[in-house]
């Protein structure tokens, strides 16, 4: 895959696919319809990381306050239309080499999805190309509780010790483990906020802000938000460009 990048490609580019329900709403369809048309433009959006080179690819699918919809709406998004994604799509992408993981508290998700995923996690375990994680019952917060009592436990049980606790270790505790921080956010639908997704990882994260509602955020608008992103100076905090204030 290397060979496909240019040196100022994001490595990993997360998303916010925000504006389903107003895309429908728009066109006078039910919000389930705008879910539909939000698969669509993920297939094609995984498809171009994949062929751009981008390495790891992550999309927030259903946030921890997402239960709090009404239940039609919870059901439709986690028991049949991410069930129907990974059964249609995952011979696809296992051939296309796509690592799939999922961020996020799996364990209490129904049974029926569950199996899906985990079937989908180990067809594709040692594949060596994009990396596709499925942000699913995510909440920054949360991932960061739930990392907190997983030292607590080994610090209890004596494998480690308090001093050794460092951003590192935490960053290993994390759903993203292994993965390089996210270089680019993007958030479609025209809202500016971050909404509890990958809180602890997105410090130096650009940010790209868009109105483009997500089913009508096709590659070209994606190769857009990655022409914006190899323009800014990344400086990490330093003074890379040499203190320059104007
Ligand atoms: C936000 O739009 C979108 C979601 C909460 C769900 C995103 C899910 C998909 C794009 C498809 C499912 C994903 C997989 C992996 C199968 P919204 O409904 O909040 O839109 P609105 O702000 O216009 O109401």
């Amino acid at each position: 895959m290397d060979e496909k990048r240019d040196n100022k490609m994001p490595g990993h580019v997360a998303i916010i696919m925000d504006g389903n329900g107003r895309w429908a709403k728009r066109k006078g369809l039910p919000r389930t319809l705008g879910h539909n048309a939000g698969v669509e433009t993920l297939k094609e959006i995984v498809k171009y990381s994949d062929e751009i080179g981008i390495k790891i690819l992550t999309v927030y699918a259903f946030s921890t306050e997402n239960w709090n919809r009404p239940k039609e709406e919870v059901d439709y998004l986690i028991k049949y239309l991410l069930i129907e994604f990974l059964r249609k799509e995952i011979d696809e992408l296992h051939k296309n080499n796509v690592t799939i993981k999922m961020l996020g508290d799996i364990e209490h998700i129904p049974s029926l999805t569950k199996n899906e995923i985990n079937k989908a996690i180990s067809l594709t375990r040692n594949n060596t190309g994009l990396k596709f994680n499925i942000a699913l019952n995510y909440g920054g917060r949360g991932e960061l509780v739930n990392a907190l009592k997983d030292i607590t436990k080994k610090v209890i049980l004596g494998d480690i010790n308090v001093e050794s606790i460092n951003e590192e270790l935490i960053s290993k505790h994390l759903y993203t483990a292994g993965d390089e921080d996210p270089d680019l956010i993007i958030r479609t639908g025209g809202e500016k906020r971050i909404s509890n997704f990958l809180i602890w990882q997105s410090i130096y994260s650009e940010l790209y802000f868009t109105d483009i509602l997500w089913p009508d955020f096709k590659k070209e608008c994606f190769a857009d938000a990655i022409s914006d992103y190899k323009n800014r100076s990344r400086r990490f905090g330093s003074l890379k460009d040499g203190g320059r204030i104007c």
